[in-house]
């Protein structure tokens, strides 16, 4: 059995979940199940960024003290995946004990092998995004995806010799020409490459921020929230000894967003050089979700759909089938009340609810329910199991490049053509012909290979929609629980009941 990591960013708890939170959760939840249901042994990450400026000053303006804000929002976060059904296997909190000690340690053996040093420092800071910026960076006087201006910060900081690892990045990334995905934020930052990238501020003075972890020789200091957090990437393995570090973390892969690319480059990878932690396998960078005015979804312009505001109108499944399939990952796309309710409506009630609804019924009315033995199958009926019989590697090859979009929707055209091919063999005709056993036969034979085609739909899409499809199966009379690429003919069994559904009714 081999091995997988992922992780999802972890997520700065100064407030609620919102949607781009959702959509890389779901996205690696979705992609854990599909590798444990082909047999890989999964280690799936997600957590709290507990630390940093921006946490204390929520914490200060909820007039709460930090510890008791951090334990209230990592539960809310934690509650949420719960309800969206994502489910990791930890949920790390920068908080913790043991996490705290390995950045301790981490900082303590670059400080003793001469990587970190003492220097004032004057720039400018991006409160926001948690650390300095260039003035290139800024458009119209601050950074994009900031509300404030960066504010002019002098200080005496430690700094990480980011620089001197700036040829291993490259030709690091140079080797592994697959690392970055999509490709084009691997082009962005080989050119970022190109010039000085400077050392890494890693420190802020007590006086000034007293929430963070402290540098282990200096208590004047505490250490910059993404030292730390990058580190908890590790920490919940047990780095630098244990079991599971040397299990998964050979197979590690991050999904993070492009805001946090550079963070996940320059400063994840020169910090792993420096304390001898082997790179990550592969890095995949999302884009941004929009709300339905084509800008970036946040709280100030209000254009966001709430996860669990969506969950409870639409369904959990709905919404993650939509953010899957919706917005490929990578890209940027527009998810908004109305795109959820379109694809709720045409892809999941009308061709995927329909296609179980009618053949239930069908088998309902002809043969009291109870799944009939197939006959010789034709060369239509061949073509459609050809296709089940490859969907399941088909759809595991795109998973692995975290295409799920195109696995989805190869899944679902799967799905319309069982829909075609009952308007095809018109079943109900058949059916009229009681006395012609022929006709009877045929009946059948195309009763059966839809059932047993939508239980291969079922089991390729339980992933996505883990709810959903186990309600299909019992419906089917089989157990909750999906198999995987299962020969055709060894789901549904003749002689089985089936009752009738309404997979998706109409609200
Ligand atoms: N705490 C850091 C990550 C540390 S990882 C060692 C952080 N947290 S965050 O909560 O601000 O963002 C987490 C993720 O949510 C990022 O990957 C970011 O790209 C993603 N999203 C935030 N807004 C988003 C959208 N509107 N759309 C899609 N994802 C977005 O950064």
């Amino acid at each position: 059995m081999t091995s997988r990591y992922l992780s999802t960013p972890i997520y700065y708890v100064n407030d609620r979940p919102h949607l781009g939170h959702a959509y890389a959760s779901i996205h690696a939840d979705v992609m854990a199940r599909y590798w444990r249901a082909a047999g890989h042994e999964v280690y799936f990450l997600t957590g709290a960024d507990e630390h940093g400026e921006k946490i204390a000053k929520a914490a200060h303006a909820a007039q709460e003290p930090v510890q008791h804000f951090v334990d209230r929002n990592a539960q809310a976060f934690q509650d949420a995946w719960h309800i969206l059904q994502v489910e990791p296997d930890r949920f790390v909190r920068t908080t913790e004990a043991s996490h705290r000690a390995v950045v301790s340690a981490v900082l303590q053996q670059l400080w003793q092998a001469g990587d970190i040093y003492l220097a004032e420092y004057e720039g400018l800071y991006s409160v926001g995004q948690e650390r300095y910026v260039t003035e290139k960076e800024l458009i119209d006087g601050k950074l994009p995806e900031d509300r404030d201006p960066p504010v002019i910060r002098r200080e005496a900081n430690y700094f990480f010799r980011m620089e001197k690892y700036r040829p291993a990045l490259r030709a690091h990334l140079d080797a592994h020409p697959a690392l970055i995905q999509p490709a084009r934020y691997r082009n962005e930052i080989l050119q970022l490459l190109e010039e000085p990238i400077g050392d890494l501020s890693i420190s802020r003075p007590r006086s000034r921020l007293s929430w963070g972890i402290p540098i282990p020789w200096d208590d004047a200091h505490v250490t910059y929230v993404w030292f730390d957090a990058l580190l908890s990437y590790v920490s919940p393995l047990g780095y630098p000894d244990g079991v599971s570090f040397k299990q998964y973390w050979p197979e590690a892969r991050h999904l993070i967003g492009k805001d946090i690319l550079r963070t996940h480059t320059l400063f994840w990878l020169s910090i792993a050089f420096a304390a001898g932690i082997p790179p990550y396998q592969r890095l995949f960078v999302s884009g941004h979700l929009l709300g339905a005015d084509g800008r970036k979804m946040s709280k100030s312009l209000s254009n966001g759909v709430d996860p669990l505001d969506a969950a409870a109108r639409y369904g959990v499944d709905a919404l993650r089938y939509t953010l899957v399939r919706e917005v490929s990952f990578g890209a940027d796309g527009i998810i908004s009340h109305a795109v959820i309710e379109q694809r709720l409506q045409r892809d999941l009630a009308d061709d995927l609810g329909n296609l179980a609804a009618r053949t239930l019924a069908m088998i309902e009315r002809y043969r009291a329910g109870i799944i009939p033995a197939p006959g010789d199958y034709q060369p239509d009926d061949l073509a459609l199991i050809a296709q089940a019989h490859v969907l399941p590697a088909r759809v595991l090859a795109w998973v692995d490049e975290i295409k799920l979009a195109q696995a989805v929707e190869a899944i679902m055209n799967f799905v319309r053509q069982l829909n075609q091919y009952v308007a095809l063999n018109a079943p109900w005709s058949l059916a009229k012909h009681h006395d012609q056993s022929d006709q009877q036969a045929r009946l059948d034979t195309v009763l059966y290979l839809l059932v047993e085609g939508i239980r291969c739909a079922a089991d390729l899409l339980a992933p996505v929609m883990p709810a959903k499809m186990a309600q299909l199966r019992t419906h089917l009379g089989l157990p909750p629980v999906p198999s995987w690429a299962l020969e055709w003919g060894h789901g549904v069994q003749p002689g089985m009941q089936v009752q009738p559904l309404v997979l998706f009714p109409k609200p």
